[in-house]
């Protein structure tokens, strides 16, 4: 076993993990190129020349079936999976494992026009017609139904099927789409009934005395539609979310009842779209995946490694990006390709973030249907487009070195707070149309990351108690169980870091009784005086140096003599001059600071230096140039880095020490790395 760790790679190598990643099935290379394909659009004659290509690019593993229940259902209860076992079995004589998606995002027409009430109706009062996909209902016992039993159908011919890695459940759950019917309506009346047990609770909790809203039976809630009370707001997310947890569970019982606990069952979520709550979503699962698209322009890494980061913090777990863009899409404002080499670039980055399969979106275009301009790694004609070598280089690259990422994961010292409660309360109430919340998370995500090169994104009330450095940037629901969890990080030591808006609401979307940030008031030692939503920027200057407050500013109040200033207002609108903008308190072994502004880009900088310093947080792999990206991972005694230049130039990258450089399977203690140039080092020893 490899044991030798060195100053810069203590802090990340934990303790060797020695249980098997659900990322990476047994039998199967630790990390893959794989590749959605559609077996059912084609001929079989032609399946052998495709799976001969996909062979020859090292593509490994393959996503089928998703979309295709009238090929598994040809009509009601007939059942024909033949020729899905003759596709799989001849994947797997070219070394290609299957996942197997359920075709619940796309029902077929016979089913849809016999019973319409398996189809969505939107806001509008009109239910949608057939033709596209996420037109189903998720509401609908019918539909429902009819979801259980083809995915029953398929675990009971599959589920034992040892070319059957796994399964994916539905395709992006219907992007999180409602049917705005009375069933969906008595749902949610009857799911706060179960919840608030009584309409005085309910009434009380969401304020209801305010524009007599009053309900005095439960049928009158209405489904929010537009404008309406924060508190219905809030809790139709967290029905959306139950509704698709449901429709989701519903699949998962009866594959798990017939398939073998071996294959995995995961899901494919979108970044940061927040359709619902994927915390208690992903929970169910094996592992959750991801779709990464760059759609327009070029990556950018550092929304990309966020994106990432957020994906692996859902479970908490190693992820895969089980679709992603092979050059260009076809659904955005300008389809632009990748440049050559970004791909690559892109995939490593994928890996580097605890991603342990990387699958392109899609092998071959459909000659007729939606998507025909879509990316793809063979054309029309079914030959390679230029971009099936890069992929087959970077097949080849995982085979090499997959051995070496058994076992490995990122492991963080830093982890951000993400909640969609949160967010989702203050997209309601903006109260400045430019507020972003996840603009402001990728600011202290690009500094903390670009100081500690590996950065969690969590959920607020995972364990924490690993993390040296936990920032909030705007945790704007801070309930009193989620306060006092808080506060035990910090008492055991932590440091913890609160944005502006903080602790301002209840779980009931609700002001709580104090100002911000309510429950943790008495920890900080200070308050918010009041908030601003600010017309322009206001100077700041303290601890990190001088620059800019925008977008929104709190003027901070103290209340214990210990508090420290960190950063005041200068001369703004008569209220913020001279107060307080940024606050910081030890609090029992740790401390809590709050910082009350969006910072401009140069103070967000520096005050993440000093968050990193005060904690403790150390780089994994030392300082790298600007533009160069390490994503180191470590488990099962090994420690690798991977190292991706995503400047416009080349970089020149001084390594701590000699190490070994796994790809050009050489070693040295520099590292040239052209643009989107990657490596993947190890400190010098064996790690496979
Ligand atoms: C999504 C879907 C795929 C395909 C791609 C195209 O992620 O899951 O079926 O439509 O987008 O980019």
């Amino acid at each position: 076993m490899f044991v030798l760790c060195f100053a810069f790679c203590a802090a990340t190598a934990q303790s060797p993990q020695t249980k098997p990643l659900p990322t990476q099935p047994a039998g199967t290379d630790a990390i893959m190129v794989g590749t959605a394909w559609y077996p059912e659009q084609w001929p079989e004659s032609r399946w052998e020349e495709d799976l001969r290509l996909m062979e020859a690019a090292h593509v490994t593993v393959v996503r089928i079936a998703e979309f295709a229940w009238s090929r598994m259902e040809p009509s009601e209860g007939h059942y024909d999976f033949d020729w899905l076992a003759r596709a799989i079995n001849q994947a797997a004589k070219h070394h290609i494992v299957s996942v197997l998606g359920t075709p619940t995002a796309a029902p077929p027409a016979w089913l849809t026009q016999k019973y319409p009430d398996t189809l969505r109706v939107e806001e509008n009062g009109q239910r949608v017609t057939h033709g596209n996909r996420a037109h189903g209902s998720s509401t609908s016992p019918r539909y429902r139904e009819f979801c259980r039993k083809i995915a029953e159908q398929m675990a009971i011919r599959f589920g034992h099927d040892p070319n059957v890695v796994g399964w994916q459940i539905d395709n992006e759950y219907g992007y999180a789409l409602m049917s705005f019917d009375d069933t969906t309506r008595k749902m949610f009346q009857d799911w706060l009934q179960a919840k608030y047990k009584t309409l005085d609770n309910l009434n009380a909790h969401w304020t209801t005395a305010y524009w007599s809203q009053t309900y005095d039976n439960w049928s009158e809630i209405p489904i929010p539609v537009g404008g309406h009370n924060p508190g219905l707001m809030l809790e139709w997310k967290r029905f959306v979310t139950y509704v698709w947890h449901d429709y989701q569970q519903n699949q998962i019982d009866v594959i798990r009842r017939h398939a073998e606990p071996r294959q995995f069952i995961t899901g494919n979520f979108m970044g940061f779209f927040d359709g619902f709550d994927h915390y208690p979503m992903t929970e169910p699962l094996m592992f959750a995946s991801w779709d990464d698209y760059v759609g327009s322009g070029h990556v950018d890494p550092d929304f990309n490694g966020l994106s990432h980061d957020l994906t692996r913090g859902f479970k908490r777990e190693n992820f895969w990006v089980i679709e992603t863009q092979p050059g260009a899409v076809n659904w955005h404002s300008v389809n632009n390709f990748l440049n050559r080499g970004e791909v690559r670039a892109m995939a490593w980055q994928a890996i580097g973030h605890g991603a342990d399969e990387v699958g392109y979106w899609q092998w071959r275009s459909a000659l007729n249907g939606q998507e025909q301009y879509h990316g793809t790694l063979v054309g029309a004609d079914g030959t390679p487009v230029p971009l099936y070598a890069e992929i087959s280089q970077l097949g080849h690259e995982f085979s090499k070195v997959e051995s070496s990422f058994r076992g490995t994961s990122p492991v963080s010292q830093v982890a951000l707070l993400n909640s969609y409660d949160s967010r989702w309360a203050i997209e309601f109430q903006k109260h400045t149309k430019e507020y972003d919340t996840i603009g402001l998370l990728k600011s202290y995500y690009r500094n903390l990351s670009k100081l500690a090169q590996s950065v969690d994104v969590v959920d607020p009330y995972s364990p924490l108690h690993n993390y040296k450095l936990v920032v909030a940037p705007s945790l704007n629901l801070i309930p009193e169980g989620l306060a006092t969890h808080l506060l035990e990080y910090v008492r055991n030591g932590g440091h913890l870091v609160l944005g502006p808006r903080s602790g301002m609401k209840d779980q009931f979307n609700a002001l709580t009784r104090q100002r911000q940030p309510g429950y943790l008031v008495d920890a900080l030692g200070g308050r918010v005086e009041q908030f601003y939503a600010l017309e322009k920027n206001f100077p700041v200057s303290g601890a990190w140096g001088t620059g800019e407050a925008k977008i929104w500013a709190e003027q901070m109040g103290t209340s214990a003599p210990d508090v420290q200033v960190l950063l005041k207002y200068g001369k703004s609108n008569g209220w913020l001059d001279d107060q307080p903008a940024a606050i910081t308190r030890t609090y029992g072994k740790g401390r809590i600071t709050y910082i009350g502004a969006v910072l401009d880009d140069k103070l967000t900088a520096a005050a993440a230096e000093w968050m990193i310093k005060d904690s403790g947080v150390t780089a994994a792999l030392g300082p790298v140039p600007d533009g160069v990206y390490v994503c180191p991972r470590s488990g099962a005694g090994k420690q690798i880095y991977v190292v991706i230049n995503f400047a416009s130039e080349s970089k020149h990258i001084t390594l701590p020490r000699v190490m070994r450089f796994l790809l050009a399977d050489k070693q040295g203690d520099v590292l040239d790395l052209p643009t989107y140039g990657v490596e993947v080092v190890t400190v010098n020893g064996d790690t496979r």
